[in-house]
């Protein structure tokens, strides 16, 4: 070879591992309460052209905590609500003070992403109780760029507060949040193409969330939209599913339906911002020659609903409407116009970003969301999802009024339902698709989604439909048994660390290779799984009392024939007091 020849070669495999050495980039569009089930994507049709027609939807994506800020706080930092203890809007139990409080401000993805080399920007809406009067005590860690939306002004469309890398809040007054908001995200994405180090970029605007005035009592009212787009969907309904406004015990009433219908319009509308932005940030990575080293992630904090179960606009609930939310990822090596059928949370985008910037987080409750054709087909992950929450459930809308407490903090709104509290798992594997809840009550829900999609039997209610539980079976056991298992995988996740969430079933059973609900079920274990402490409760709190939430650990399957021993033990357990010495 000439020592020119050489030399080109060498200068071609130098730049191929500069090539190799960057590290991706990262763009996080988060909306506010955006459905699924309520068709929203479908009216996206910026977000249809440049992300689901160019990436991967996961559509058995959740959201473990079906409210703002501890939803927001448990994807930012990849950790169950039940380990940041941050569960609330507001503090005493929630809130940016108790994010800070918790360590949180200096141990979570954007702290992470600066530490591997990434520069970081964000703009929107951060987390509840970030306001005015806390926004500099202390500042928010980990960004070298920041435009935050600021309480109580966050839900106004058209008086949005913001403070920019730290100084005194300015007012936008008169402008629309979400414009406001999309003009920020191109200014940091200029900003963050001008340095040599990979980035992220994330974009939270408030649509569609609804406009919320935290005077006394605050007021909750319908998402409001830019004037150019209060032309559109006119004829939009809710989709009547079978959930919708169910006559037993008794319907909401046609002026309540036909304002709820206008209620998730307006919602429709305010997203058309968010669409429309979409193209743009995606035109400029384009126009930037970009595209080939950016993950793009769309998603929303959780999910909503409006009339289905009879209830007022509203989320916080376990149901398929509040949890199961949109997850669009486009970006390297992620197969186009894919639906991946894949269980995935919120908790796991932390580590799904972390793993990006090149480094593996074994100690976050989550696990990396498998992007390339290759491990989308294989997916580690398991089939559970873990669902928690504390607190009230507010109505939103002019007739979700009802009840009157009043809630310290939030303006005196009156609440319905302060009993709030509950711990749900879903279970989405080969056979079978279930939603499990044991409420503070003492309520408990079970509903096999398989036969019954819209969650309308509880077979769990003793005074209702517990007769459809007779002669129920699932993978050819009774529903006893079923419950029985259900509740012990419970017990695991709603106290879990970082290995016993990944893999709950191994908690249980250690030493073994029982993976999944089907494992479980198999009729050697009856008696070890009927013997088990259930999940209770022996009052509804507004936090995480632990000292109220009843027994804290499962039993633990010794099982001795995976080390080659005879099995003797078969219908035998061992009590070790604590499981998570095991994981
Ligand atoms: C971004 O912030 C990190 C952490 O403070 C710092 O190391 C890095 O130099 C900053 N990047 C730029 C472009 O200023
Ligand atoms: C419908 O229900 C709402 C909320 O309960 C109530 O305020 C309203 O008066 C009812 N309207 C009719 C026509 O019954
Ligand atoms: C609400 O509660 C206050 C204080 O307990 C009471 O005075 C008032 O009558 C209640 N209002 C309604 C509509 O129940
Ligand atoms: C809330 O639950 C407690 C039990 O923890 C019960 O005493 C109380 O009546 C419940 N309140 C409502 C409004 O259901
Ligand atoms: C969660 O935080 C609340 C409020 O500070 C505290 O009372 C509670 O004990 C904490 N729970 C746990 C499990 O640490």
């Amino acid at each position: 070879m000439s020592p020119l020849r050489r030399m080109a070669a060498f200068a071609t495999a130098l730049l191929t591992t500069i090539a190799a050495a960057k590290k991706p980039n990262i763009l996080f569009v988060l909306t506010d309460d955006q459905d699924w089930h309520m068709q929203s994507l479908d009216y996206m049709p910026l977000l249809h052209k440049y992300m689901i027609n160019e990436g991967t939807l996961y559509d058995q994506h959740y959201c473990t905590v079906a409210v703002c800020c501890p939803s927001r706080v448990n994807l930012w930092t990849g950790k169950a609500a039940h380990t940041t203890n941050v569960t609330d809007l507001f503090p005493p139990y929630g809130g940016y003070p108790k994010f800070v409080e918790e360590g949180l401000n200096d141990d979570w993805f954007a702290t992470s992403l600066q530490q591997l080399g990434y520069n970081t920007y964000y703009t929107g809406k951060l987390f509840n109780a970030h306001s005015v009067d806390t926004y500099n005590a202390p500042f928010v860690n980990g960004f070298n760029g920041s435009d935050f939306l600021l309480d109580p002004y966050t839900y106004e469309y058209y008086r949005a507060h913001m403070t920019r890398n730290g100084a005194p809040p300015v007012s936008y007054e008169g402008q629309y949040s979400p414009d406001v908001i999309a003009e920020k995200a191109y200014g940091f994405l200029d900003e963050a193409t001008t340095h040599d180090e990979p980035w992220f970029v994330g974009v939270a605007p408030i649509a569609p969330h609804s406009d919320v005035r935290f005077i006394k009592p605050a007021v909750f009212n319908m998402a409001k939209y830019a004037p150019r787009h209060a032309h559109l969907f006119k004829d939009y309904k809710i989709p009547r599913t079978a959930d919708f406004n169910p006559d037993e015990p008794s319907g909401l009433n046609d002026t309540v339906i036909e304002y709820n219908d206008e209620f998730q319009r307006s919602r429709l509308r305010a997203l058309q911002a968010v669409d429309e932005m979409v193209e743009h940030l995606i035109k400029k990575l384009e126009a930037k020659g970009l595209l080939d080293n950016t993950y793009i992630f769309y998603t929303t904090d959780n999910g909503y609903h409006i009339s289905q179960h009879r209830m007022h606009p509203g989320k916080e609930c376990p149901y398929e409407t509040d949890i199961h939310i949109p997850l669009i990822i486009r970006g390297p090596g992620i197969p186009a116009g894919h639906t991946a059928r894949v269980v995935s949370s919120h908790t796991d985008l932390t580590p799904t970003m972390l793993k990006l910037a090149g480094s593996d987080r074994p100690d976050l409750d989550g696990t990396p969301v498998p992007l390339d054709a290759e491990s989308l087909a294989n997916p580690a992950s398991g089939e559970h999802v873990n669902v928690e929450f504390w607190g009230f459930a507010i109505p939103e809308g002019k007739f979700g009024k009802i009840g009157n407490e009043s809630l310290p903090n939030i303006g005196g709104q009156a609440i319905a339902a302060r009993n709030n509290t509950y711990k749900a798992l879903r279970v989405i594997g080969e056979g079978y698709n279930l939603l499990y809840t044991v409420w503070c009550t003492g309520e408990r829900e079970f509903y096999d989604l398989h036969r019954d999609a819209g969650e309308m039997h509880n077979l769990l209610d003793s005074d209702g439909a517990a007769h459809l539980a007779i002669g129920y079976t699932l993978e050819g056991r009774s529903f006893d048994q079923v419950i029985s298992r259900l509740d012990s995988l419970l017990m695991v996740l709603k106290s879990c660390k970082s290995t016993s969430c990944h893999k709950p079933w191994g908690a249980l059973h250690t030493n073994s290779n029982i993976a999944t609900l089907k494992d479980a079920l198999h009729g050697r274990f009856d008696a070890f799984y009927a013997e088990q402490p259930k999940v209770a409760f022996s009052s509804c709190q507004l936090g995480y009392l632990v000292d109220e939430e009843g027994p804290q650990h499962a039993n633990v399957w010794d099982d001795d024939e995976v080390r080659g021993l005879p099995n003797t033990k078969q219908q035998t357990f061992k009590y070790y007091g604590d499981y998570s010495l095991w994981t």
